[in-house]
């Protein structure tokens, strides 16, 4: 779906987050609410060679996958009235010319309201994108996040960010694929950080 096709007769609308945009959204929005998406689970087997790695060496991103029983907890934000052409334009540029993602509508389902569920705008990397890379084991997707680094950072930060978000903003939340992945990343790198703060001449 076009940016212009999206937006079409709506004076508002909302935009689920779950990789990045959760930390750095970067775009306009008149609010914005924590919870999750059902049927879905979020996984680092999306890859990036434009903002976390490039074509030697992609990094990995997270996209979600259709599981009956999952879900996925993130942000959704609320774009109204003459933020909508902007913050679209932009994120089509950020999620879909540069990311490789697809749009779709999911139900977001806001934390502690008894509320009906918010159509929300997401986007979706899926197997038959170039730069998917699909699944792997723990040890190789952090071996992977550690050494990648695009246009807009590492790919380090990318993950600790977003396990950062949810230990804060979901703290009663297991995510075992994210945290096991930052647990691996950080026994790769700390030895690394350490030898760094190590003087040369003992
Ligand atoms: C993205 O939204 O996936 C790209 C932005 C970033 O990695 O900082």
């Amino acid at each position: 779906m076009k940016p212009q096709d999206i937006i079409t007769g709506k004076s508002s609308l909302w935009v689920f987050g779950y990789g990045s945009l959760v930390w750095k959204p970067d775009f306009k929005y008149k609010r914005s609410k924590v919870g999750y998406i059902q049927g879905y689970k979020r996984r680092f087997w999306h890859g990036d060679n434009y903002h976390r790695g490039n074509n030697e060496t992609p990094g990995r991103v997270v996209t979600l996958i259709e599981e009956e029983d999952a879900c996925t907890w993130g942000v959704a934000f609320e774009v109204a009235g003459s933020q909508l052409e902007e913050s679209l334009k932009y994120l089509n540029v950020r999620e879909t010319v540069c990311g490789g993602y697809l749009t779709q509508f999911v139900e977001f389902i806001p934390r502690g309201e008894a509320q009906s569920p918010i159509q929300a705008l997401v986007y979706i990397a899926t197997a038959d994108n170039p730069i998917y890379l699909g699944p792997a084991s723990t040890e190789e997707i952090a071996a992977q996040i550690s050494v990648c680094k695009g246009k807009t950072g590492h790919n380090i930060e990318y993950l600790l960010r977003l396990a950062d978000f949810m230990r804060h903003s979901c703290p009663d939340v297991d995510d075992p694929h994210l945290f096991s992945i930052e647990a691996a990343c950080l026994a790769i790198i700390r030895p690394i950080l350490l030898a760094a703060q190590q003087p040369v001449f003992a």
